[in-house]
């Protein structure tokens, strides 16, 4: 009898010893093994692109690939996502993603998940750190090149003409805002010709892109480029038009950010005249750094995904029917 429960004990421990082991090593998900806890802080649902990102990375993330994704919405607010970091690392996840909501203030919460001993992978937005090692590593969008690409445009079509510029912009401080706007400024800086008569944070949202042009309109400002940092700000725009009898496309050139599926139909209707293309799809993306980094490899510090831009000469249904968001 007694000899029986020794063995029962000696194989209880056995079994506990081989829960444990595969409880604290993040390893290659395999089928039967623990899932991999990532953390994810995303800005919030302010835009078709941002919804679209948080699927990609839903999809990558998931049981089936192996890994329990812990997802916090931060509304936009960057003092809600240091709280949602420090909640991952009270939690002790294997990984936390970050998608930034703007450029500064993460020292102090990086260095708290650098003490932790927790990878912080940065997605979609840069951010500015005194010292590159509180991240992994970053992937995402160029925005200053969006913006010259955009400003490119409005050059090749209107570079002698006389332009008044309402210029929407997305959340202040965030990467997105300061590429495309610095892109802007820049094309402002070399034609006498172009007037910015107006410029304003739209937060990237469709509501608040509409209240913008609404203000505009009111004021009585003349204007004839509507240069809209994200699409939702340029669906925005677009109502408001609607709503005072004017024409997008027709008495106002409408050049917009993402090339989301909407916006690209308003490309072939000739409301958008142009939109350069910020790609949200990262799920596989980071889940391919995760997976570099489980078999002890050093992912790229930096890396910028390829992008395009649309207008009515390169686009046709069929290509956005190929497209993911
Ligand atoms: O950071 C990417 C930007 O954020 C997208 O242009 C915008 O739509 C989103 O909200």
């Amino acid at each position: 009898m007694r000899l029986k429960k020794a063995i029962y004990k000696a194989l209880l421990l056995g079994l506990c010893a081989l829960l444990c082991a595969c409880g604290t090593q993040p390893s290659q998900p395999e089928t039967g093994a623990r899932l991999v806890v990532v953390g994810f802080s995303q800005v919030g649902a302010e835009s078709d692109w941002r919804n679209a990102n948080t699927l990609s990375i839903q999809q990558a993330f998931s049981a089936e690939n192996g890994y329990r994704l812990i997802l916090d919405d931060a509304q936009n607010k960057q003092e809600r996502q240091i709280t949602a970091i420090r909640n991952f690392i009270n939690q002790g996840v294997d990984y936390i993603v970050l998608a930034p909501t703007t450029e500064r203030g993460w020292d102090t919460v990086l260095s708290e998940a650098k003490a932790a001993g927790i990878p912080v992978i940065i997605v979609d937005r840069m951010i500015e750190v005194a010292d590159a090692e509180l991240f992994t590593c970053w992937v995402g969008s160029d925005f200053r090149k969006e913006g010259d690409i955009a400003a490119e445009w409005l050059n090749a079509n209107f570079g002698d003409e006389e332009l008044n510029i309402v210029h929407l912009q997305g959340n202040i401080g965030s990467s997105a805002q300061i590429g495309r706007t610095e892109g802007l400024n820049a094309a402002l800086a070399s034609h006498e010709n172009w007037q910015l008569v107006f410029r304003g944070p739209g937060d990237f949202t469709q509501a608040k892109g509409q209240e913008l042009v609404e203000e505009v309109l009111a004021s009585g400002i003349d204007f004839n480029v509507i240069y809209s940092e994200n699409d939702n700000m340029a669906y925005g725009a677009i109502d408001a038009l609607k709503k005072a009898g004017l024409g997008a496309g027709k008495d106002v050139t409408i050049v917009s950010f993402d090339a989301s599926n909407t916006a690209l139909h308003l490309i072939l209707t000739g409301e958008i005249s142009y939109d350069v293309e910020c790609n949200p799809l990262h799920g596989p993306r980071v889940r391919a750094i995760i997976e570099q980094l489980m078999r002890g490899e050093t992912p790229n510090k930096y890396t910028y995904v390829e992008e395009t831009y649309f207008d009515k000469n390169n686009l046709t249904e069929a290509i956005i029917a190929k497209r993911g968001y």
